[in-house]
């Protein structure tokens, strides 16, 4: 570990030294930690923030087919037998994207553990759990499921899968790993404290799950088992088929390194990633950038060009993954609201957005690689995503989507 006097002037250099200023008030501990935090901060993020202005312009974008449902539905018998066959070898692993928060639906707990039951407990992480089940009384064969959490909610999602047994799934079969955190800047780029003695930081976003897996050693465990693919899902969306044995099939039918699930989009303005090519090669366009002439394109049959959207269920190769890890990821910024101690010592809750997060996205894993299976599932079978409380995309939408499918809530 470096000394005081190294990282003194290691941060004087990188116009960090704001985060020694409180450093003669802590304790001998306090004072290590301290070091320790500075020392692991991953500068990509501080360059990317600086050299911000010059983000990698998007290359040219154009529509991308989707493998419909009536067309697959043709061969769905021999997508399902060449799924189940893979997954009874043990080649999928499933990895459950739970390193956000619940804040927007107003609770400080993870988001899995919201409980969108009525008559009984039914909380989301046991919801996807229920699915994932639901295929394995198919294949008859567990997949191993890795669970990305991040320092803000690992011990309490840990706790709640364990007092729930994790709900029917093995324990043997379910693994935990701590996604990356990333520091908190101000709008001149200085890293924020969250106290005298800590750095504030955020969870790196959902892109930085494959670095994590493998940094938590798990890479040996999916080598020994010959996992060679992983079907990536969020932890919002209660309706989704995990571990689908034909969509699996489907993928490496086409022998594709990639596999995205789409739903056909709901309207112009629906707020989901879209698939598409960018540059030959396959992407995901966020609908915030999506232009209006994008949105109202239309295709020969005279239907919107842009129209699935991503639901954010995929399956990734390992090897084909790992051949690209090394490329340089983007880096994406969001302006929020982080509390913070000012210059004076005071710990300040501020009203209005006045720090910049850093966030890699798993859309943009997509792009790396040198093709994607856009594959179409039925909307009101596989897409309840709960981002909010009431309204669209909510806790009262997705009840309605789950009782409409038969589940007791
Ligand atoms: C996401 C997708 C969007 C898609 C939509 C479908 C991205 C960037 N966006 O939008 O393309 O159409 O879902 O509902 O993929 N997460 C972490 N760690 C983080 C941040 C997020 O684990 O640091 C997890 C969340 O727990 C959640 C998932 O990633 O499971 C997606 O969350 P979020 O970043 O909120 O993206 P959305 O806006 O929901």
């Amino acid at each position: 570990m470096k000394t005081y006097e190294e990282v003194k002037k290691e941060i004087a250099d990188a116009g960090q030294e704001q985060l020694l200023r409180w450093y003669g008030d802590l304790t001998e501990e306090e004072k290590a930690s301290l070091l320790g935090q500075i020392e692991s901060i991953d500068t990509t993020y501080l360059s990317a923030f600086a050299a911000r202005g010059e983000e990698t312009k998007r290359g040219v974008i154009s529509p991308i087919r989707a493998m419909s449902i009536e067309e697959r539905s043709k061969r769905e018998d021999i997508f399902r037998e060449k799924g189940v066959k893979a997954i009874r070898e043990g080649r999928l692993g499933l990895v459950l994207l739970a390193g956000g928060m619940g804040t927007r639906l107003g609770s400080k707990d993870p988001k899995g553990m919201y409980d969108i039951g009525k008559t009984r407990h039914v909380y989301i992480f046991q919801r996807l759990i229920e699915n994932i089940l639901k295929n394995i009384h198919t294949t008859g064969a567990f997949s191993h499921l890795f669970i990305m959490t991040s320092e803000k909610n690992d011990i309490a999602t840990r706790a709640f899968f364990k007092e729930n047994g994790c709900f029917g799934y093995p324990a043997d079969y379910v693994h935990f790993f701590r996604q990356e955190m990333a520091p908190v800047v101000d709008p001149d780029g200085e890293i924020l404290l969250a106290d005298k003695g800590v750095l504030a930081t955020s969870p790196n976003g959902n892109g930085g799950w494959f670095t994590s897996l493998l940094k938590a050693g798990y890479g040996d465990l999916m080598e020994k088992e010959g996992i060679d693919y992983l079907n990536v899902f969020a932890v919002d969306n209660v309706l989704q088929n995990i571990g689908d044995p034909v969509f699996f099939g489907a993928v490496l039918d086409g022998g594709y390194p990639c596999g995205s699930k789409v739903v056909r989009k709901n309207s112009r303005d629906e707020k989901v990633g879209v698939m598409c090519l960018e540059d030959g090669r396959p992407s995901v366009i966020e609908y915030f950038e999506m232009t209006d002439a994008m949105l109202d394109e239309k295709n020969e049959a005279g239907l919107p060009a842009y129209a699935f959207g991503v639901i954010l269920n995929y399956l990734f190769s390992v090897p084909a993954l790992k051949k690209v890890m090394d490329e340089k990821m983007q880096v994406h910024f969001a302006n929020k609201k982080v509390a913070y101690l000012d210059e004076k010592g005071t710990h300040v809750e501020p009203a209005e957005p006045n720090a910049w997060k850093f966030e890699y996205f798993i859309l943009d894993q997509v792009h790396e690689l040198t093709s994607c299976l856009p594959y179409e599932v039925e909307r009101g079978k596989e897409f309840a995503p709960i981002k909010n409380l009431t309204g669209t995309d909510s806790v009262e939408s997705a009840r309605a989507l789950c009782e409409e499918n038969g589940i007791e809530l």
